[in-house]
């Protein structure tokens, strides 16, 4: 069997921003795992690795928006991706109802509060419970696919 990891990039995936506020300070990581996991009641989930540095800020904020990029956006993409960087740095957002950092010119956003929490090997999948869902417009989304950060053609 080919390593997992080797598969895997052949299966396309959309791409996320999960952003909190962390004692009044905006934080947020890019993920490629964000699916929909239960209508009634609606959740949401994604897989956060267990070194990520900022998935237990996220955690301790109780609550995150999930920030579903559009195609033109591959440098929100990687900057969330990145160490070192200032994520937020001349980036626009407003705080969702929930108070959490809804960024500028995405496709689509959840603002959630932290339902359930389960390991699973080196990830924790995290449930989160949907307040709020809107979809804007038609742009097209991102994907990430064969290592490469593509719109959806
Ligand atoms: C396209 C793409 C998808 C990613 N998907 C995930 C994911 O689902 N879960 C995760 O924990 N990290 C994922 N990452 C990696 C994180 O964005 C990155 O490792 C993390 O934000 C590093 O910084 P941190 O220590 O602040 O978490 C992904 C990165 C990219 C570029």
């Amino acid at each position: 069997m080919k390593p997992l990891r080797e598969v895997m990039r052949h299966v396309p995936s959309n791409v996320a921003v999960v952003t909190a506020l962390h004692d009044g300070v905006p934080v947020g990581m890019t993920v490629g795992s964000f699916t929909s996991a239960s209508l009634d009641p609606p959740l949401v989930s994604f897989f956060a690795g267990k070194c990520s540095t900022t998935w237990p800020l996220i955690e301790a904020a109780g609550k995150f928006c999930v920030n579903v990029l559009s195609a033109h956006q591959p440098q929100v993409a990687t900057a969330f991706a990145s160490r070192d960087v200032d994520r937020f740095g001349g980036r626009g957002w407003t705080p969702s109802p929930l108070g959490s950092p809804l960024l500028d010119g995405v496709l689509a956003w959840l603002d959630c509060e932290l339902h359930a929490l389960h390991e699973v090997g080196d990830h924790v999948a995290v449930a989160g419970m949907v307040h709020g869902a809107h979809a804007i417009g038609d742009a097209k989304p991102l994907v990430f696919f064969r290592g490469e950060l593509a719109a959806l053609e």
